[in-house]
């Protein structure tokens, strides 16, 4: 049994000021829904505002980023072990980082590695560009994503990752994927790229989200899938009922 799983990535948005309402509100009606993970990811410059209202909540806190080395010289970045004060959670290889900072397979692996020597879950981010989904070159890039972003890491850590199946044409467009399209990525590809990683136990034990225009009124069209355990959530987890309604649908 694999417990559902919703985190909220806030992406660049809200201010420290407006990370405390959000996460209070959040927080207020969060708190009552039992039989989910539920995580949220504002910025850096609001963890620890967050984190101070989020304590004895049982609401997780996830960084969007880190750098893979532990300290140095690395001009505007953030160590796995300042994460780690704050965070349990840190989202890996986002389609925004790949495409505006010029993330790779390896660098996302890079990250994943730390992650386990650092000792934080990582919500893996893959999926494919409007391009590539029309050229019908989803499965191929999204198993290569898949297994390279994955790899090395020890067959423990791995049951702690969570991967996210997000396809670039359906992030902020209010276009989502289709339930039954997603779940046969997540079965046919992410799955049996992992199963070769860490073995098929393993590959059955790792949650899998959906993200991409996730909203309050297709998200149980997504968790009603037996492949999808969950959402990572962008636009919609800025607003408290819709993010609210989102995490209620997750629970079985
Ligand atoms: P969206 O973003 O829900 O706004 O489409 C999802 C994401 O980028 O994780």
């Amino acid at each position: 049994m694999r417990t559902p799983f919703v985190a909220g990535n806030w992406k660049m948005n809200k201010t420290i000021a407006e990370t405390r309402e959000l996460v209070f509100k959040l927080s207020m009606k969060l708190r009552d829904i039992h039989g989910v993970e539920k995580v949220l990811c504002p910025p850096f410059m609001s963890l620890m505002a967050a984190s101070a209202l989020l304590e004895g909540a049982g609401i997780g806190l996830g960084a969007q980023n880190m750098h893979w080395e532990e300290k140095g010289a690395f001009t505007g970045e953030v160590s796995p072990v300042m994460v780690k004060e704050l965070c349990k959670y840190v989202i890996l290889g986002h389609s925004e980082r790949r495409a505006y900072f010029n993330e790779t397979d390896d660098i996302v692996n890079r990250k994943l590695i730390s992650a386990q020597t650092f000792d934080l879950t990582p919500i893996v981010c893959v999926g494919e560009t409007l391009e590539q989904y029309e050229s019908k070159l989803t499965r191929e890039v999204v198993s290569r994503q898949t297994s390279q972003s994955l790899r090395d890491v020890s067959p423990a850590f791995a049951q702690r990752i969570v991967v996210a199946y997000e396809p670039v044409w359906a992030i902020g467009t209010g276009k989502a994927s289709n339930g039954l399209e997603a779940n046969a990525v997540v079965k046919d590809v992410i799955r049996p790229a992992l199963a070769k990683l860490f073995g098929d136990e393993t590959a059955q034990a790792i949650r899998v989200l959906y993200g991409g225009s996730v909203t309050s009124a297709n998200a149980s069209e997504f968790f009603g899938q037996p492949d999808i355990d969950g959402a990572l959530v962008g636009g919609a987890s800025l607003k408290i009922d819709e993010f609210v309604a989102i995490t209620q649908a997750a629970v079985i």
